[in-house]
């Protein structure tokens, strides 16, 4: 098989896959764009793995990894995370190289042992701020609780500002023949699948991630290996300062206007209020059908941006199906500093409202009035009311437009 090796730099080799063929990450996200799995080789007195990738691509990156060390046996094997995606590759490694060090901190081994049974190895548990000379360049280990699993951690080489980050600062899309940031282009796509993955993955955890994120920027970081994504070795500050916004959750001004609609009427509901927004001069409307849209892109979109509102039929007295699921996604992630709007169908008997208000009063989010409910479509006095709703969210646009003029990309 042809491996496909490329020299970071004199001391790493990136021996990273592909993989086109898995439709859902995590059985769940869609990767339109398939992911990386980015694994490292250092060459110094000792060799070492950075990471390893999902085992339904094993055999190229055995490929490359063999290729990569040549005649060299393994030495170590840093293990920064667990997820399989990642570390499902682990008994592979063990079989074909027994002697290898593993290197993870505590909870690492506690993970590897309850997916792999993996008890005999050898083993290096490390601490936060440990160190590992591998000769020429040596490693300091930060763990990062939560971002994205309990065990995950990093490492940097402080000579020449290496950091393998895991997760922390991917996202997802194939690297197609482009590894390095500053050989991609337009960087657009690759920053919008790195929310889509922030948002959707890590999310939930923002509090952690972001102390994770600070404590990293104190190091003096000149090139980024993560897991998933280009490697960042021109525009390192690029990625952290977006992660950074992220974990924030940094609002920007504008709305969108999530809705699902089964005959068209909750939908000429939002195309109104998006007029209405128009004519108020809100800028950065978006209208996205939930049912034609995957929620992971809507969620995304709804992270980035102060205004969100929701809209749906009742269905079966009770809100449309698709909505709920949105909802629970947008409660799994844990948004925070949003304006919420909700309009609706009442259909014959209501239920699609009131199961947003009560959806809304477990959020932090502020609900404008007015919340709209129409029967079945929107006519005179419900036109009004969405023009209200409309006006409602504009004022309060502005009232935050001091903290929410934070622009995501421009870095
Ligand atoms: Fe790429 Fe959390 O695994």
């Amino acid at each position: 098989m042809q491996s496909i090796c490329t020299k970071v730099n004199d001391w790493i080799t990136y021996i990273g896959v592909n993989d086109r063929l898995k439709p859902l990450f995590e059985n769940q996200w869609p990767l339109p764009g398939g992911v990386s799995y980015n694994a490292y080789l250092i060459t110094d007195e000792k060799t070492t793995l950075m990471d390893c990738v999902d085992m339904h691509e094993s055999e190229r990156f055995l490929s490359n990894l063999q290729s990569a060390l040549g005649e060299r046996t393994l030495d170590y094997y840093v293990i920064h995370h667990v997820e399989p995606d990642h570390s499902s590759t682990i008994p592979l490694i063990k079989s074909l190289y027994p002697n290898v060090t593993l290197v993870g901190n505590k909870k690492t081994f506690e993970f590897l042992e309850n997916f792999y049974g993996l008890k005999q190895d050898h083993r290096l548990v490390v601490g936060d701020g440990d160190t590992l000379s591998l000769g020429q360049h040596e490693l300091t280990f930060t763990l990062t609780a939560m971002t994205h699993w309990p065990e995950s951690m990093v490492s940097f080489e402080p000579h020449d500002g290496v950091l393998f980050s895991q997760d922390i600062f991917g996202g997802f899309g194939t690297l197609d023949g482009t590894i390095f940031d500053d050989e991609i282009g337009d960087l657009q796509p690759v920053y919008d699948e790195a929310c889509r993955y922030y948002t959707n993955i890590v999310g939930k955890y923002s509090k952690m991630a972001l102390r994770n994120i600070q404590k990293l920027a104190g190091l003096d970081i000149k090139m980024i290996l993560p897991v998933h994504g280009p490697v960042w070795r021109s525009y390192p500050e690029k990625i952290l300062k977006l992660y950074t916004n992220l974990a924030q959750q940094q609002s920007q001004n504008g709305v969108v206007i999530a809705f699902g609609s089964m005959y068209g009427n909750t939908e000429k509901m939002a195309d109104l209020l998006g007029r209405f927004l128009a004519e108020e001069g809100v800028k950065n409307v978006q209208i996205m059908d939930i049912t034609k849209t995957h929620a992971s892109l809507i969620s995304t979109e709804i992270w980035k941006y102060r205004g969100v509102i929701l809209g749906a039929p009742t269905y079966n007295n009770a809100l449309f199906l698709p909505m709920k699921h949105l909802v629970e996604i947008l409660s799994e992630n844990k948004m925070a500093n949003k304006t919420l709007g909700i309009f609706g169908n009442y259909s014959w008997s209501g239920g699609a409202v009131r199961e947003l208000k009560a959806w809304a009063e477990t959020q932090p989010f502020e609900l404008l009035e007015p919340v709209v409910e129409v029967r079945s479509a929107a006519k005179g006095e419900d036109i009004e009311a969405l023009r209200a709703l409309a006006k409602a969210m504009a004022e309060n646009l502005a009232s935050h437009a001091e903290t929410d003029n934070v622009k995501y990309y421009a870095v």
